[in-house]
């Protein structure tokens, strides 16, 4: 079988890392980038270091506004699915490149497989609620990564074609920790090696493009009294310019970093304080307390199990459970068991 997978940002090249590989062990696929994602550290650092196969086609749409660019995405993918006639479409998560993928398969008639289905957070007002949505409505397959997913398809009347496979970020972490465990390059430099520290991330655009969610996330942090490491996003390092906002000197601003690095810096986090769905769920995945800095999420399950605090960007709320929020004791296997991968290959070998 011929399976077409459409890639194109961050997430989803640590996504493709656990699939794609499986994936070739029986069936020919095409992996398209979108260039969505484009700068070395935001993109060909992955493919690099976890050994992704290099793209057939990079369409190299850069960023824009999302008409124009899931748009751009759209045109180009039409010409190489015409030229490539795959058997199935396959798109992970919720991005403009998850969405034009889905959308431009299923204008064409071709089979769609959407790997980490069913994720909600309600809001629509989220760009990737919005993809999310659409792209699960245009889906044949869909991999969900947790039992909560397969409820909110049953809501909206999606039952046939969904399965529970875990989640394929998980058997990313269980095949690269350790060769993780040696990439504390960073810490050493930052002079944090054995130390305490807190981990964030922010770049979701309900925070960034707004100063005020913006200007209390920075406050809080330059307030925290503990060292903070934070790998900035591109996106987030645009408006904090903008904005005129500054961090204080506890907060070590990094460019973003590998994913090997990435996952050393959680493992020797503290807490990890973060607007990310993926750093979420590895938050729970290394045993850390994890704050999120949104207003809902679609990992209740970690909210659930009490490991991850979901507290908006209230200063004071920030600043409580950075200090307070203690974390359970036990952990339920509330991601599958690390083999999504093999499991998304035997659906598709059927
Ligand atoms: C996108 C996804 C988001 C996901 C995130 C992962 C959508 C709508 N959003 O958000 O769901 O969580 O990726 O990281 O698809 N930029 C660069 N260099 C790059 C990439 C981006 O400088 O390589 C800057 C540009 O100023 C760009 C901005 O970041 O305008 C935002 O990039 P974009 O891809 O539109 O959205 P993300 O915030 O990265
Ligand atoms: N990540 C990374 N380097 C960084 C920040 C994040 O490798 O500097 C990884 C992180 O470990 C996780 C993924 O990127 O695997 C999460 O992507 P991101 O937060 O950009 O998007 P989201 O998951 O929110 O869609």
């Amino acid at each position: 079988m011929k399976v077409l997978t459409v890639v194109g940002a961050r997430p989803q090249f640590i996504k493709a890392a656990a699939v794609s590989n499986v994936i070739r062990k029986h069936h020919t696929e095409i992996l398209v980038h979108t260039g969505q994602h484009y700068d070395e550290n935001m993109s060909k650092v992955f493919f690099d270091e976890l050994n992704i196969p290099k793209p057939d086609y990079n369409l190299e749409v850069g960023s824009g506004s999302h008409g124009r660019q899931t748009g751009m995405m759209l045109i180009k993918l039409e010409e190489i699915y015409e030229k490539e006639k795959p058997d199935f479409v396959l798109v992970y998560g919720d991005t403009n490149s998850t969405l034009a993928g889905a959308l431009c398969a299923s204008k064409l008639l071709i089979p769609v497989a959407h790997v980490e289905a069913g994720l909600r957070s309600f809001n629509r007002d989220m760009p990737e609620e919005q993809n999310r949505v659409l792209t699960d409505h245009l889906s044949n397959l869909l991999f969900v990564p947790t039992e909560s997913a397969v409820e909110n398809l049953k809501k909206e009347g999606i039952t046939k074609g969904v399965y529970n496979v875990g989640d394929v970020m998980f058997d990313a972490v269980l095949n690269f920790k350790k060769l993780a465990e040696n990439k504390n390059q960073i810490i050493k430099e930052i002079g944090l090696q054995g130390k305490e520290y807190i981990l964030t991330t922010i770049h979701r655009a309900e925070n960034t493009n707004h100063i005020d969610r913006l200007k209390n996330i920075v406050e809080a942090l330059n307030e925290c009294n503990k060292a903070v490491i934070l790998p900035l996003h591109p996106r987030t390092k645009k408006y904090m310019t903008d904005y005129g906002l500054k961090f204080n000197e506890n907060i070590k601003v990094i460019e973003p970093v590998g994913y090997l690095e990435m996952i050393n810096l959680e493992m020797n986090s503290e807490k990890i304080v973060t607007d990310s769905g993926g750093v979420q769920k590895e938050a729970f995945f290394m045993k850390k307390p994890c704050i999120t800095m949104r207003d809902e999420t679609e990992w209740v399950e970690t909210v659930k199990n009490g490991w991850n605090v979901v507290v908006g960007t209230d200063k004071e709320k920030i600043l409580d459970s950075i200090v307070n929020f203690v974390p359970n004791k036990d952990q339920k296997d509330i991601f599958g068991d690390g083999n999504a991968s093999g499991k998304i290959l035997e659906i598709l070998d059927k």
